[in-house]
């Protein structure tokens, strides 16, 4: 062993709803933007959609029983808004309580903390169509209903709630270049977008404070993804190029939650393009999360783009680049993972610090690391040496943010199956079990074994 973690440390898996689950429209559950979306020829690649995905509604017993077997601490986990109010919103569909609470009694049962997130992307094809989805002025307060929803069910077992999942993935991706749902292109939209996101998390984490939280002493907090940006060079131009694209990427998100508005510079940048906070809205949201919830896979260098813009990539350049004047780049010599995600574990440890400077040490809780290799089965075996490089690599960077005095408290590895993996579809395999295609039999991995011996010793 080389490394210990704090007792205490909680070892998890993630998962969300729309990409394991299947069962799209059993037992009264209504669409979500998700399952329209992979309708649409040439959204989803060869095809795919989320309709059986690991059928993972149908298998709650065995994939426990998975969990179980590694010593998994956390399972995290997203509500299928449209499984349990089918329409988004009024009528609650019992058939989806019921399935949430065996999962819930499960993983108790087996010893292992649900965090569940209540919006991991499937927005309930309703809600689109009758309030223009997160562009609209109600979904802020529809949004809390079904908070409340969720937490009168599911709250006396369930402690950690996760508002949003990465509302710069919706906002950017799903407003801004149109590759996820709702598929909308804007240079605009997805600071709207954005906006109402961060509204209905503050409406949700009040509703849960007042009303819930004392009698059922849970937690709850935002989950938000960022990636590393290091300078490409020492001058200042790129040092400031990095700075402003970390509060491009996450400073959107993280600051009004953490002091109560926008980033100085996404303002001056943006001017009305950006919408405003009103006091009221600012104090709702100032100390609105009781965990930092973060999301990491990557790094990239950043460079001044005012006077030579380059196109970036669509995940790749960190928002709209043109709102930003940076220029983002990798390394030759960083090996990639078949996302054409760079393995920069240094990246990890650096974003860490930064988070713990701006935000006053927050306790953090990575609720998502991973990476997608081509695994392949031989002879009734994966063995995914890539994987457990990539997790030793990440887990000793975050060993030393903690050693450096960041409070990390958490860490959850994307993802306990290989699933449905969005616009690329079945394509790309991030999880530590295999799933056999025809059967959707689950086998764990070399890096699933790994893991387990990770938990047991408390560190590498
Ligand atoms: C995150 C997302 C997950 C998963 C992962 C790997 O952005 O929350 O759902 O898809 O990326 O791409």
């Amino acid at each position: 062993m080389i490394q210990q973690f704090p007792a205490n440390f909680i070892w998890g898996s993630a998962t969300s709803s729309y990409q394991v689950e299947g069962a799209w429209k059993a037992d009264g559950k209504g669409p979500s933007i998700w399952d329209v979306f992979c309708l649409i020829p040439g959204k989803v690649k060869n095809g795919d959609t989320g309709e059986i995905a690991c059928d993972h509604y149908n298998r709650i017993a065995a994939d426990v029983a998975l969990m179980k077997a590694m010593g998994l601490k956390a399972y995290r986990f997203s509500i299928a808004w449209s499984r349990i109010l089918p329409a988004g919103r009024g009528a609650v569909n019992q058939q989806g309580i019921d399935f949430y609470n065996k999962l819930i009694n499960e993983l108790l049962a087996a010893g292992i903390e649900p965090w569940v997130t209540l919006y991991h992307w499937d927005l309930p094809a309703a809600l689109e169509f009758e309030i223009d989805g997160w562009l609209g002025n109600e979904i802020a307060a529809v949004f809390a209903d079904y908070a409340e929803v969720c937490f009168t069910h599911f709250g006396d077992r369930v402690k950690n709630w996760i508002t949003i999942n990465e509302a710069w993935v919706v906002a950017i991706l799903g407003y801004g270049h149109g590759v996820f749902a709702p598929g909308k292109k804007s240079n605009d939209l997805p600071y709207v977008a954005g906006h109402n996101l961060l509204l209905a998390h503050a409406q949700a984490v009040h509703l849960y404070r007042t009303q819930f939280q004392q009698q059922q002493e849970g937690c709850i907090g935002i989950t938000n993804n960022c990636d590393w940006r290091e300078p490409l060079t020492d001058s200042n131009a790129d040092k400031d190029a990095a700075q402003r694209a970390l509060e491009f990427f996450l400073g959107w998100f993280a600051d009004p939650v953490y002091k109560g508005d926008y980033p100085a510079v996404m303002k001056e940048r943006l001017g009305d393009r950006l919408p405003s906070f009103t006091e009221a809205e600012k104090k709702s949201l100032k100390g609105s999360s009781d965990f930092f919830g973060l999301n990491h896979y990557t790094t990239m260098y950043a460079s001044d783009a005012t006077n030579n813009k380059e196109e970036g990539s669509v995940y790749g350049n960190g928002g709209l680049s043109e709102d930003q004047d940076v220029n983002l780049s990798i390394d030759a010599d960083w090996k990639l993972t078949d996302m054409q995600w760079a393995i920069v574990p240094w990246g990890c440890k650096k974003l860490l610090q930064w988070i713990a400077e701006r935000y006053n040490n927050p306790a953090v809780f990575i609720t998502e690391n991973g990476c997608a290799f081509d695994d392949q089965l031989v002879d009734g075996k994966v063995d995914d040496a890539e994987r457990i490089e990539f997790f030793k690599a990440y887990i000793t960077s975050i060993g030393e943010a903690i050693d450096l005095g960041v409070p990390v408290k958490g860490y959850f590895i994307w993802s306990l199956l290989d699933n449905f993996e969005w616009a690329s579809g079945y394509s790309k395999k991030f999880g530590i079990h295999y799933v056999e295609k025809e059967t959707l039999n689950r086998i764990p991995k070399a890096s699933a074994l790994w893991y387990a011996d990770v938990i047991k010793n408390n560190g590498l």
